[in-house]
């Protein structure tokens, strides 16, 4: 058993490359750009990692993109990945500090765009999130489509100004919108693209790029012809310059969270094993109320434990495992498939530290890169000296 200093990010360098590789293939083959989200994951290894393969980065903060600007365009940087800004509240101050380095920023609504659009560089083109309003997804959190919707301007309201003045968009040079989640069937790409098509052809007509988010979960060029498809719709329709900005396709499968079982006892009809993670290092896991994949949990493994995180939230608990050996403290609990809105949304409730970072090199060596220490902790709750403005 490697030693490790859990609990621990562990980033796969060559799953990493692997998955980017495959959705640049598909990019190309689409003939569209590929961006890639930091919101994801916005680990150093994964942006240093995934910017020799993506035309740039969709960033959704001032932070995303300083840190993409320092790690991936800085100096020395072989890599001059272009920047974009996407955001449901933009701030002046970053289009003032970002210039004519932002490609692109795309605004929310109507009055973030006329509020702000004199601060926009000459040089950075101008985008507009739309609402296809046209819903995938069940759960309502994560509908960008759902009823009273924040996310982007409703096509059908866009329409309506559009009958009224044909020059609405004027100043507008790309659409954008991201309208799923976690989905692998691109047949609802499709639908919403023919469904754009028809509510709003001729904002199609004024613009000259279209971004079609993330929310998909890209397999392989052969499961991706409705993709394609999609992509063709907007070029040889339209004469559009296609990005896809994806996140999770990229990294999800790259990061696995290793914890180390710490006490174990009885429970009511199994044994609780307690390990030195938490659902708050995952906390999608709690948002979503699913079971994540665990290394070596077989259906019907003789030895069953409930694995439970060590923060006193009752349901601070991953789910119920079977595995074929017992395990004892100290024994080693790998989670799979969690590279993506695993470390960006993790948080140290009970002050229990963030997971340290590794890589796995594409050599098989493990490099510790990060350690979390009590300092970070009490930085984030003000305890040092505040900096002055
Ligand atoms: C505007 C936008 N673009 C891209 C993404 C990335 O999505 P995913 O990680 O599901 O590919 C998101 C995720 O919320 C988003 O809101």
């Amino acid at each position: 058993m490697e030693v490790l200093d859990t609990p621990a990010y562990v980033i796969n360098e060559k799953i990493l490359q692997s998955d980017i590789g495959l959705l640049r293939q598909i990019a190309d083959q689409a003939g569209c750009r590929l961006l890639y989200s930091p919101k994801a994951s916005s680990l150093a290894p994964v942006l240093t990692g995934v910017a020799a393969h993506v035309d740039g980065f969709a960033c959704s903060s001032l932070f995303e993109l300083r840190l993409v600007d320092a790690l991936c365009r800085g100096e020395g940087s072989p890599h001059e990945g272009s920047l974009h800004l996407v955001s449901p509240l933009i701030d002046g101050s970053t289009l003032d500090e970002f210039g004519d380095r932002l490609n692109s920023v795309t605004f929310n609504s109507m009055s973030q765009w006329r509020k702000l659009q004199a601060r926009v560089s000459a040089s950075t083109s101008i985008g507009l999130r739309i609402n296809p309003e046209l819903s995938f997804v069940h759960d309502t959190r994560y509908d960008p489509c759902r009823l009273n919707s924040k996310l982007g301007v409703p096509i059908s309201r866009l329409a309506d100004l559009m009958a009224d003045d044909r020059g609405v968009l004027q100043g507008i040079d790309g659409l954008h919108f991201h309208s799923n989640c976690e989905s692998t069937d691109f047949a609802s790409l499709l639908a919403t693209a023919r469904h754009i098509q028809d509510v709003i052809p001729e904002a199609l007509e004024a613009v000259s790029w279209i971004n079609l988010g993330g929310g998909y979960i890209f397999q392989s060029v052969e499961e991706s012809a409705a993709f394609f498809e999609t992509v063709a719709l907007f070029c040889n329709g339209f004469g559009l310059q296609v990005f896809i900005e994806p996140g999770a396709a990229a990294v999800r499968r790259c990061g696995t969270i290793v914890a180390t079982v710490r006490d174990i006892f009885e429970g009511d009809d199994c044994q609780i094993a307690v390990l030195d993670t938490s659902v708050n290092h995952m906390p999608e896991v709690l948002e979503f109320q699913f079971e994540p994949d665990v290394l070596g949990h077989v259906d019907d493994g003789v030895h069953t434990y409930v694995l439970a995180g060590c923060t006193c939230l009752a349901g601070d608990m991953f789910g119920q495992y079977a595995f074929d050996a017992a395990l004892s403290i100290g024994s080693q609990v790998t989670f799979l498939n969690m590279g993506a809105y695993s470390a960006s949304k993790a948080h140290r409730f009970n002050g229990v530290a963030l997971p340290s970072l590794y890589t796995r090199r594409d050599t098989g060596r493990l490099d510790q890169i990060w350690a979390d220490h009590f300092d970070n902790f009490a930085n984030n709750v003000g305890s040092s000296t505040v900096a002055p403005a």
